[in-house]
């Protein structure tokens, strides 16, 4: 009884914390995205700067953003502003935005 238990337990706590982990975190995701708004227009994703290309980045591919963020950080991508940007964030925080971009086609739809 204790064992099954123990068991029970330890897979509910290796189910609450490994998508945190794994995945990002939306919610801390959802303020730290704050910031781009600015320029990539959420909600809505309409350019703010109509004189200048922002692309879409809300509902983007999970590993779609991550892999373009830590290309401006690492200088891969040569977009200066990204660039300011992306450095600003360690890789957890970087998967916490994605993870909160990626999720507004299906759970923030207007
Ligand atoms: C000052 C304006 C500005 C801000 C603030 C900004 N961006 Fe950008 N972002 C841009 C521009 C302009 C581009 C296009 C750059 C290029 O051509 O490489 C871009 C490109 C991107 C791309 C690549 C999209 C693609 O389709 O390849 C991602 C992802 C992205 N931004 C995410 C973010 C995130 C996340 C934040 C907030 C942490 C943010 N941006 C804040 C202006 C901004």
């Amino acid at each position: 009884m204790k064992q099954t238990l123990r068991i029970a337990a330890s897979i509910a706590l290796a189910s609450a914390t490994l998508p945190a982990f794994a995945q990002g975190d939306v919610n801390n995701g959802r303020v730290l995205a704050y910031t781009c708004a600015g320029c990539h227009g959420v909600p809505g994703y309409k350019n703010v700067y109509p004189h200048y290309h922002v692309p879409k980045i809300g509902g983007q591919n999970y590993e779609y953003l991550i892999a373009a963020l830590n290309a401006y950080r690492s200088g891969e991508r040569r977009h200066p502003t990204m660039r300011a940007q992306a450095e600003s964030y360690t890789e957890q925080e970087i998967r916490d935005i994605s993870a909160f971009l990626s999720s507004l086609n299906t759970s923030d739809r207007k």
